[in-house]
């Protein structure tokens, strides 16, 4: 039987995406229209030369920024909730945490880190006072801790999703677990949120293309997208979506608005 169009496509698709040059390009150019993923890297990167000695990535998933803080620190370890890890695409990959937990007491004694990493893992935990705790405990007296939580995002790693956070909230946590916040930064605004919020539609669910997503590397948190991808939307919702990204760039820039965000970025120091 001859092969179906529809499939063929796809294999052709994942054979291109196998080219290093093609593979990579197009990773560079959903990076940069995934609004959500570019405003993370680049508040990661602009806070990672105050990282230091040995750092811990609390919920590190498939490690996707130990490249940013490498250069800057002398170990990288990552920790992860085994049961939570487990449900993740990130599980079958190769870039695995070094230890797993059972998501209470972290497996490290009392201030043994120069820095603690946690991005995007608060609002998994439904103790999340208990976490940051947990990391202010293993933290070196003068350690710091670089904190990332979502203020808007969709909901996702269901049924672990359990909180959204404001700047507020993540100093009263850095507070209550003996953390001083010395650096808060707003990822995005009004117009990256509602950005990506349409780019997260089309692309996940018009185009389906979450599966071609994590076979770039990407997603690699959330569950094994099994449904097949939309290839005959890609020509009109590829170009959209990258328009509204530059649109919600340009907007950011022209008319910010500091009451919305995507997300939050803190710097809390232990003393
Ligand atoms: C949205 S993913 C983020 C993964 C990675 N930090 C990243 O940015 O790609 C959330 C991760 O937090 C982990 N997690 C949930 N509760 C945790 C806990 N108490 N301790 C450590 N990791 C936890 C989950 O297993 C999951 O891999």
């Amino acid at each position: 039987m001859p092969p179906r169009p529809a499939s063929s496509a796809r294999q052709l698709l994942s054979r291109a995406l196998g080219v290093p040059w093609v593979g990579k390009s197009a990773r560079g150019a959903s990076d940069w229209i995934d609004l959500q993923w570019s405003l993370t890297v680049q508040s990661l990167r602009g806070v990672a030369p105050q990282a230091r000695g040995r750092l811990l990535d609390v919920g590190c998933g498939s490690k996707p920024y130990e490249h940013i803080f490498r250069p800057f620190v002398a170990e990288y370890i990552g920790v992860e909730h085994e049961a939570t890890f487990s449900e993740t695409a990130a599980e079958q990959g190769d870039k695995r945490p070094d230890v797993l937990y059972d998501g209470n007491r972290l497996p490290f004694d009392d201030n043994v880190f120069d820095t603690v990493l946690s991005v995007q893992v608060l609002e998994h935990t439904p103790r999340p006072a208990a976490l940051v705790c947990e990391m202010g405990r293993v933290l070196k007296p003068g350690g710091i801790l670089i904190l990332t939580a979502p203020f808007s995002f969709r909901l996702h790693e269901e049924p672990h999703d359990y909180f959204r956070y404001s700047p507020h909230g993540l100093k009263q946590l850095c507070g209550d677990a003996g953390l001083t916040v010395v650096e808060m930064q707003q990822q995005g605004s009004l117009w990256s949120l509602i950005g990506h919020k349409l780019n997260s539609y089309l692309g996940l669910e018009i185009a389906r293309v979450g599966g071609i997503a994590q076979s770039m590397g990407k997603l690699s948190h959330e569950a094994v997208e099994a449904r097949p991808p939309r290839l005959w939307t890609l020509p009109l919702v590829m170009p959209t979506m990258g328009a509204i990204s530059l649109g919600a760039r340009l907007l950011d820039s022209a008319l910010p608005d500091r009451t919305e965000a995507l997300g939050f970025l803190a710097v809390a120091e232990k003393h």
